[in-house]
């Protein structure tokens, strides 16, 4: 519980000083729909096995699809992707219109571009305060020498405009 004088915008704020790259991930829902959302919690976690982490809002529409998919995959997105993160950064909205993916791992629905790929099998699941926090087993993974998305302080940047 956030004590009184707690400043939330203060945290965020200062929360945003840290830059990250920005991922879309996606999984195939129990009715076969596909689901995908932008997210910059994503990090590597465990060379052996491979692993990495990311966590999700519980408030987040998209939670009962990744609670209950086996299988999801992580794109990282370059630095032409800001259309496609502000795009999947739409809560509840059908981020998938006009998108051709293919079919990865369990179904769970592969983007057509990004600067790397993580197919993942869901391994763990925490609790994380007002978010659950995601494992994944790399099952398999490809790398474009694409320059990455970054984001910081609430904008998205270039790789050399970090001033
Ligand atoms: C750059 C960026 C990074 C984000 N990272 C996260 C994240 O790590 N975890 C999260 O739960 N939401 C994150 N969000 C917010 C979600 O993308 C947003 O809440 C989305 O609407 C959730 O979709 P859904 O409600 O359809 O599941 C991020 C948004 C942006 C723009």
């Amino acid at each position: 519980m956030n004590t009184p004088d707690f400043d939330k915008a203060k945290f965020r704020k200062t929360l945003g000083q840290f830059a990250t790259g920005v991922t879309v991930i996606t999984t195939l829902g129990a009715d076969e729909r596909r689901v995908g959302v932008t997210v910059s919690s994503f990090n590597s976690l465990s060379m052996n096995p491979p692993m990495i982490l990311w966590s999700l809002g519980k408030s987040a529409y998209s939670l009962p699809a990744f609670q209950q998919a086996d299988f999801f995959n992580v794109h990282v997105l370059g630095a032409e992707q800001g259309a496609l993160s502000r795009c999947f950064s739409n809560p509840g909205a059908d981020k998938f219109n006009g998108i051709k993916t293919q079919k990865g791992l369990g179904g769970a629905p592969v983007l057509p571009e990004h600067a790397a790929l993580f197919e993942c099998k869901t391994a763990h699941l925490y609790e994380g305060g007002d978010h659950i926090i995601i494992v994944g087993e790399v099952i398999k993974f490809s790398c474009n020498n694409t320059t990455p998305l970054v984001f910081h302080r609430g904008q998205y940047r270039g790789i050399d405009s970090l001033a």
